[in-house]
């Protein structure tokens, strides 16, 4: 099988969840291409050295320009800290190099526009990677969804909260610095929540946004003795409204005591509804309008057939799969594109309708107005 070379940008939390797929993906779905765990790019060569050995990454390097100009790398796969998004994103396009890109986006619209415009113009395939599209319950419903089983859609309810910040000690890193997060759980969850909403529901026509900070200083990872201000909020609630008429809400928080992940929807529509929950992300529920009044309520759908996206490339029917095959799922979409020179959804285009929200959503809570897209 033809050979694809990788360098991966950053090792830790994302670096693992990526090398992982990498070193899956040809074991379990049908690949065009092998690819190779090149180069591993770190700012700490004792780490990085580590990493590599643990992962079976040939080499290290600490200077991520430098992996741009090599030949050999094929695709470059973007797991950095999201300021560094577009300014390796653009290098690599201009490089010629395919790339596959962590979320959120960027950090503002104009930068989102700018690496959009270019990959474009390289014509290389980019995948921006909300990797929840790829749970085989989520294609489920928006499968349901396309058949017309909801009817029309009148309701989104998406939720992203955490809990990690109820630490009072959790340092200031850098999710926690606008210059290097642009912003709180509005950005970094938000953005996986409006993706669900663009692919379930549509497009957003405006947005109102409230946000909220708990607690305003905390120790310095450079130095724990030290304390700094928190430079983004702790919490964000969003109301939405869609080109199709239907509203919504989003909730994000690092803040909800007893929620470690848990990303939900909820969508009603006029025949019916949907609901998922990823801490539980082989089921989906769904309530049908047409059942009988005695009999009808919520079913429980475990997506775990071989007739379900993705679902046959691993277990038998029951035998759940989690997290980290939904990086799996896209690194085999990924190197599909990259043969048939298909678009994969989503993309640096989604990546700049998502940031289009975001911001509004930010906008909207600095002016207390509700801003239109
Ligand atoms: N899709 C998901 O489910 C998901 C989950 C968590 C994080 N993420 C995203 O993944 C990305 C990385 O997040 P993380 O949690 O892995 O962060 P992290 O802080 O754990 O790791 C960041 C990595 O970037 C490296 N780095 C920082 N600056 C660098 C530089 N100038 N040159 C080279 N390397 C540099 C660090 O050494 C580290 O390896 C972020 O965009 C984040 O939003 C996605």
């Amino acid at each position: 099988m033809e050979k694809k070379r990788i360098a991966l940008l950053g090792h830790r939390f994302m670096g693992r969840a990526h090398s992982n797929a990498w070193r899956q993906v040809s074991k379990f779905f049908d690949t065009p291409y092998e690819p190779v765990l090149q180069v591993v790019c770190g700012r700490d060569q004792k780490d990085l050295q580590q990493f590599a050995d643990q992962w079976g990454w040939a080499e290290v390097e600490t200077d991520w320009t430098k992996v741009m100009a090599r030949d050999d790398i094929d695709i470059i796969d973007i797991a950095l800290p999201t300021h560094l998004h577009a300014e390796t994103a653009i290098a690599a396009a201009e490089a010629g190099k395919h790339i596959f890109c962590e979320k959120p986006f960027c950090n503002s619209i104009a930068q989102a526009e700018a690496m959009l415009d270019v990959a474009e113009k390289a014509g290389v395939v980019h995948y921006l990677n909300h990797n929840y599209r790829r749970c085989p319950a989520v294609f489920q419903a928006k499968k349901m969804i396309d058949a017309g089983e909801l009817g029309e859609i009148l309701h989104w309810r998406g939720a992203y909260q955490q809990s990690w910040l109820l630490n009072p000690n959790h340092p200031i890193d850098w999710k926690l610095r606008k210059k290097t997060a642009a912003a709180g759980p509005l950005w970094d969850l938000g953005s996986h929540a409006v993706d669900l909403a663009h692919f379930l529901v549509g497009d957003f026509s405006s947005v109102t946004c409230q946000t909220t900070q708990f607690q305003k200083r905390r120790p310095l990872a450079e130095n724990p003795s030290k304390k700094g201000d928190v430079e983004v909020e702790c919490s964000a609630l969003m109301l939405a409204e869609f080109t199709n008429g239907a509203q919504g809400t989003i909730e994000t928080t690092r803040y909800a005591s007893g929620r470690r992940n848990r990303h939900t929807f909820e969508i009603y529509g006029t025949g019916g509804a949907l609901t998922w929950d990823m801490e539980d992300m082989n089921r989906l529920k769904f309530y049908s309008e047409k059942d009988p009044r005695e009999t009808a309520g919520f079913r429980d759908i475990m997506v775990t057939e071989p007739v379900h996206e993705y679902v046959k490339n691993w277990w038998p029917p029951g035998h759940i799969i989690g997290y980290e095959h939904t990086f799996v799922h896209a690194a085999a979409d990924f190197l599909r594109a990259v043969e048939s020179g298909q678009r994969i959804a989503p993309n640096f285009a989604d990546g700049v309708r998502i940031t289009k929200v975001l911001e509004a959503a930010l906008n909207s809570s600095e002016s207390n107005a509700r801003v239109f897209l």
